[in-house]
Protein backbone atom coordinates (compact mmCIF):
# COMPACT_ATOMS: atom_id res chain seq x y z
CA UNK A 1 0.00 0.00 0.00
CA UNK A 2 3.32 2.15 0.22
CA UNK A 3 3.55 2.14 -3.61
CA UNK A 4 0.03 3.21 -3.72
CA UNK A 5 0.81 6.26 -1.76
CA UNK A 6 4.37 7.15 -3.63
CA UNK A 7 2.38 6.85 -6.92
CA UNK A 8 0.23 9.11 -6.08
CA UNK A 9 2.30 11.34 -4.80
CA UNK A 10 3.79 11.24 -8.06
CA UNK A 11 0.01 12.31 -9.33
CA UNK A 12 -0.08 15.53 -6.29
CA UNK A 13 3.58 17.22 -8.09
CA UNK A 14 1.53 16.34 -11.59
CA UNK A 15 -0.54 19.57 -10.34
CA UNK A 16 -3.17 18.51 -7.49
CA UNK A 17 -3.02 19.46 -3.79
CA UNK A 18 -3.22 16.36 -1.59
CA UNK A 19 -6.48 17.92 -0.37
CA UNK A 20 -8.73 17.33 -3.70
CA UNK A 21 -7.65 13.81 -3.02
CA UNK A 22 -10.46 12.22 -0.80
CA UNK A 23 -11.37 8.38 0.30
CA UNK A 24 -9.57 5.88 1.42
CA UNK A 25 -6.19 5.82 0.94
CA UNK A 26 -5.15 2.19 1.34
CA UNK A 27 -8.14 2.16 -1.50
CA UNK A 28 -6.69 4.30 -4.20
CA UNK A 29 -4.96 0.95 -5.73
CA UNK A 30 -8.65 0.30 -7.35
CA UNK A 31 -8.97 2.98 -9.50
CA UNK A 32 -11.97 3.20 -12.04
CA UNK A 33 -11.04 2.73 -15.66
CA UNK A 34 -12.62 3.24 -19.00
CA UNK A 35 -11.76 2.12 -22.07
CA UNK A 36 -10.54 0.82 -24.63
CA UNK A 37 -10.53 3.71 -26.70
CA UNK A 38 -8.27 5.57 -29.53
CA UNK A 39 -6.52 8.54 -29.58
CA UNK A 40 -7.71 10.39 -32.90
CA UNK A 41 -5.34 12.87 -33.34
CA UNK A 42 -7.15 16.03 -35.61
CA UNK A 43 -5.26 19.31 -37.29
CA UNK A 44 -6.59 22.51 -36.07
CA UNK A 45 -5.27 24.35 -39.09
CA UNK A 46 -8.28 24.75 -41.42
CA UNK A 47 -6.53 23.05 -44.33
CA UNK A 48 -4.14 21.21 -42.16
CA UNK A 49 -3.56 17.21 -43.37
CA UNK A 50 -2.99 15.83 -39.57
CA UNK A 51 -5.59 13.24 -39.34
CA UNK A 52 -4.73 9.68 -37.37
CA UNK A 53 -4.01 8.18 -34.42
CA UNK A 54 -1.57 7.46 -31.67
CA UNK A 55 0.51 4.63 -31.19
CA UNK A 56 2.70 3.74 -28.12
CA UNK A 57 6.20 2.85 -29.19
CA UNK A 58 9.24 1.70 -27.51
CA UNK A 59 12.37 3.76 -27.02
CA UNK A 60 16.23 2.94 -26.71
CA UNK A 61 15.54 4.70 -23.51
CA UNK A 62 13.76 3.83 -20.08
CA UNK A 63 9.86 5.50 -21.45
CA UNK A 64 7.86 5.01 -24.46
CA UNK A 65 6.08 7.86 -26.63
CA UNK A 66 3.23 8.33 -28.04
CA UNK A 67 3.51 8.84 -31.98
CA UNK A 68 1.01 10.15 -34.63
CA UNK A 69 -0.10 7.92 -37.50
CA UNK A 70 -1.86 8.71 -40.25
CA UNK A 71 -4.79 6.06 -40.66
CA UNK A 72 -8.56 6.15 -41.32
CA UNK A 73 -9.35 4.12 -38.47
CA UNK A 74 -7.45 3.06 -35.46
CA UNK A 75 -5.86 -0.72 -35.53
CA UNK A 76 -8.22 -2.03 -32.87
CA UNK A 77 -6.43 -5.20 -32.82
CA UNK A 78 -3.19 -3.90 -31.80
CA UNK A 79 -2.60 -2.79 -28.00
CA UNK A 80 -0.54 -0.12 -28.93
CA UNK A 81 -3.46 1.85 -30.50
CA UNK A 82 -5.27 0.86 -27.17
CA UNK A 83 -5.61 3.33 -23.97
CA UNK A 84 -7.47 3.42 -20.92
CA UNK A 85 -8.44 6.44 -18.60
CA UNK A 86 -8.54 5.42 -14.71
CA UNK A 87 -9.70 7.96 -12.51
CA UNK A 88 -10.54 7.81 -9.05
CA UNK A 89 -14.35 9.55 -8.54
CA UNK A 90 -13.28 11.62 -6.29
CA UNK A 91 -10.70 14.11 -8.43
CA UNK A 92 -13.38 16.80 -10.73
CA UNK A 93 -12.47 19.49 -12.45
CA UNK A 94 -15.11 21.32 -13.16
CA UNK A 95 -17.44 18.35 -12.11
CA UNK A 96 -16.12 16.40 -14.74
CA UNK A 97 -13.81 13.35 -13.62
CA UNK A 98 -10.22 14.10 -13.86
CA UNK A 99 -7.53 11.17 -13.79
CA UNK A 100 -4.84 9.72 -16.09
CA UNK A 101 -4.15 7.92 -18.90
CA UNK A 102 -3.08 4.53 -19.13
CA UNK A 103 -1.67 2.03 -21.91
CA UNK A 104 -3.64 -1.55 -22.26
CA UNK A 105 -2.86 -2.76 -18.90
CA UNK A 106 -5.29 -5.76 -19.80
CA UNK A 107 -1.85 -7.42 -21.91
CA UNK A 108 0.74 -5.76 -19.13
CA UNK A 109 1.98 -7.26 -16.03
CA UNK A 110 1.45 -6.12 -12.65
CA UNK A 111 4.43 -3.30 -11.82
CA UNK A 112 6.76 -2.70 -9.02
CA UNK A 113 3.65 -0.05 -7.85
CA UNK A 114 0.92 -2.82 -7.89
CA UNK A 115 -0.78 -1.72 -10.48
CA UNK A 116 -0.87 -2.77 -14.57
CA UNK A 117 -0.07 -0.35 -17.72
CA UNK A 118 2.19 2.85 -17.95
CA UNK A 119 0.92 6.16 -17.36
CA UNK A 120 1.36 9.10 -19.01
CA UNK A 121 3.67 11.68 -18.21
CA UNK A 122 4.65 14.70 -19.51
CA UNK A 123 9.06 14.87 -19.86
CA UNK A 124 10.61 18.61 -19.92
CA UNK A 125 13.26 20.18 -21.69
CA UNK A 126 15.70 23.20 -20.98
CA UNK A 127 15.65 24.15 -24.45
CA UNK A 128 12.55 24.05 -25.83
CA UNK A 129 8.26 25.38 -24.91
CA UNK A 130 7.78 21.53 -25.75
CA UNK A 131 6.81 18.74 -23.07
CA UNK A 132 6.75 15.45 -24.25
CA UNK A 133 4.39 13.02 -22.99
CA UNK A 134 5.96 9.91 -21.82
CA UNK A 135 4.73 6.20 -20.92
CA UNK A 136 6.36 5.16 -17.29
CA UNK A 137 5.26 3.58 -14.19
CA UNK A 138 6.03 6.34 -11.40
CA UNK A 139 4.00 9.68 -12.69
CA UNK A 140 0.93 10.23 -14.23
CA UNK A 141 -0.41 14.23 -15.31
CA UNK A 142 -3.89 14.88 -14.85
CA UNK A 143 -6.22 14.75 -17.55
CA UNK A 144 -10.35 14.62 -18.81
CA UNK A 145 -12.56 14.64 -21.53
CA UNK A 146 -14.91 17.56 -22.38
CA UNK A 147 -18.04 17.26 -23.48
CA UNK A 148 -16.94 16.41 -27.15
CA UNK A 149 -14.32 13.99 -25.85
CA UNK A 150 -11.88 15.92 -26.56
CA UNK A 151 -9.15 15.10 -23.76
CA UNK A 152 -7.15 18.47 -21.84
CA UNK A 153 -4.87 18.55 -19.19
CA UNK A 154 -5.81 20.24 -15.90
CA UNK A 155 -4.26 22.42 -13.26
CA UNK A 156 -5.13 24.47 -10.38
CA UNK A 157 -2.89 27.45 -11.02
CA UNK A 158 -2.40 30.35 -13.50
CA UNK A 159 1.12 31.62 -13.32
CA UNK A 160 0.31 34.47 -15.52
CA UNK A 161 -2.01 35.94 -12.44
CA UNK A 162 0.83 36.23 -9.85
CA UNK A 163 0.98 38.76 -7.68
CA UNK A 164 4.61 39.32 -5.90
CA UNK A 165 4.27 37.53 -2.36
CA UNK A 166 0.85 36.09 -3.22
CA UNK A 167 -0.21 32.74 -4.29
CA UNK A 168 -2.69 32.87 -7.74
CA UNK A 169 -5.90 31.72 -6.93
CA UNK A 170 -6.40 27.88 -7.30
CA UNK A 171 -9.00 27.25 -10.46
CA UNK A 172 -9.88 24.60 -12.36
CA UNK A 173 -7.56 24.88 -15.52
CA UNK A 174 -8.45 23.35 -18.89
CA UNK A 175 -5.13 23.23 -21.74
CA UNK A 176 -5.95 22.03 -24.51
CA UNK A 177 -2.18 22.31 -26.27
CA UNK A 178 -1.26 19.25 -27.87
CA UNK A 179 0.86 19.29 -31.39
CA UNK A 180 2.38 16.83 -33.45
CA UNK A 181 5.90 17.50 -33.81
CA UNK A 182 8.76 16.28 -35.28
CA UNK A 183 10.90 14.69 -32.90
CA UNK A 184 14.58 13.53 -32.49
CA UNK A 185 14.20 11.58 -28.89
CA UNK A 186 16.44 8.46 -28.07
CA UNK A 187 16.72 6.67 -31.49
CA UNK A 188 13.30 7.97 -32.54
CA UNK A 189 13.17 10.45 -35.23
CA UNK A 190 9.08 11.00 -35.70
CA UNK A 191 6.14 12.94 -35.53
CA UNK A 192 5.70 12.91 -32.21
CA UNK A 193 2.49 13.71 -29.62
CA UNK A 194 3.82 16.79 -27.85
CA UNK A 195 2.80 19.44 -25.44
CA UNK A 196 3.12 23.44 -25.85
CA UNK A 197 3.46 24.75 -22.64
CA UNK A 198 2.73 28.19 -23.62
CA UNK A 199 2.76 30.51 -26.54
CA UNK A 200 3.82 29.58 -30.23
CA UNK A 201 5.61 25.59 -30.36
CA UNK A 202 9.21 26.85 -30.33
CA UNK A 203 9.97 23.73 -32.77
CA UNK A 204 8.94 25.15 -36.87
CA UNK A 205 7.05 21.28 -37.67
CA UNK A 206 4.72 21.70 -35.25
CA UNK A 207 1.05 21.61 -36.20
CA UNK A 208 -1.58 22.04 -33.12
CA UNK A 209 -3.82 19.18 -32.97
CA UNK A 210 -6.74 17.79 -31.07
CA UNK A 211 -6.41 14.44 -29.22
CA UNK A 212 -10.05 12.91 -28.86
CA UNK A 213 -11.34 9.69 -26.92
CA UNK A 214 -12.65 7.24 -30.03
CA UNK A 215 -14.35 4.35 -27.92
CA UNK A 216 -13.60 0.71 -29.39
C1 LIG B 1 -8.04 25.98 -47.67
O1 LIG B 1 -8.20 25.45 -48.97
C2 LIG B 1 -9.12 26.15 -49.76
C3 LIG B 1 -9.33 25.39 -51.06
O2 LIG B 1 -8.12 24.78 -51.50
C4 LIG B 1 -8.58 27.59 -49.96
O3 LIG B 1 -9.51 28.34 -50.74
C5 LIG B 1 -8.42 28.26 -48.60
O4 LIG B 1 -7.82 29.54 -48.75
C6 LIG B 1 -7.52 27.41 -47.69
N1 LIG B 1 -7.52 27.97 -46.35
C7 LIG B 1 -6.41 28.11 -45.63
C8 LIG B 1 -6.58 28.65 -44.24
O5 LIG B 1 -5.31 27.81 -46.04
C1 LIG C 1 -5.75 1.21 -14.02
O1 LIG C 1 -6.95 0.73 -13.49
C2 LIG C 1 -7.08 -0.69 -13.57
C3 LIG C 1 -8.48 -1.03 -13.08
O2 LIG C 1 -8.63 -0.62 -11.75
C4 LIG C 1 -5.98 -1.35 -12.76
O3 LIG C 1 -6.06 -2.76 -12.92
C5 LIG C 1 -4.61 -0.87 -13.26
O4 LIG C 1 -3.61 -1.38 -12.40
C6 LIG C 1 -4.56 0.64 -13.25
N1 LIG C 1 -3.28 1.05 -13.84
C7 LIG C 1 -2.68 2.21 -13.52
C8 LIG C 1 -1.35 2.47 -14.13
O5 LIG C 1 -3.19 3.01 -12.77
C1 LIG D 1 -18.13 10.63 -26.42
O1 LIG D 1 -17.78 9.28 -26.19
C2 LIG D 1 -18.84 8.49 -25.66
C3 LIG D 1 -18.32 7.09 -25.42
O2 LIG D 1 -17.14 7.12 -24.68
C4 LIG D 1 -19.99 8.47 -26.64
O3 LIG D 1 -21.07 7.76 -26.07
C5 LIG D 1 -20.43 9.91 -26.96
O4 LIG D 1 -21.40 9.89 -27.98
C6 LIG D 1 -19.25 10.73 -27.42
N1 LIG D 1 -19.65 12.12 -27.57
C7 LIG D 1 -19.44 12.83 -28.69
C8 LIG D 1 -19.91 14.24 -28.69
O5 LIG D 1 -18.86 12.34 -29.65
Amino acid sequence: MKAAATFLYGLVMAGITMAQVRGDPDGINDFLSDGPFALHVKGQAQNGSIDGYLHTVHTYGVQSLLLYERLSCPKADDSSYRYYFNYTGEMKSNDVDIGFFVSDYTVEETNAFGLKGQAVSLQFDLNTNLAVPVMGIDTAVLAGFNAENKTFLTHYMDDSTTVAGERPPYKDYEYYNWAVCWQAISNVVAPVLSWVTVGQPHNPTCELVDLVKVSL
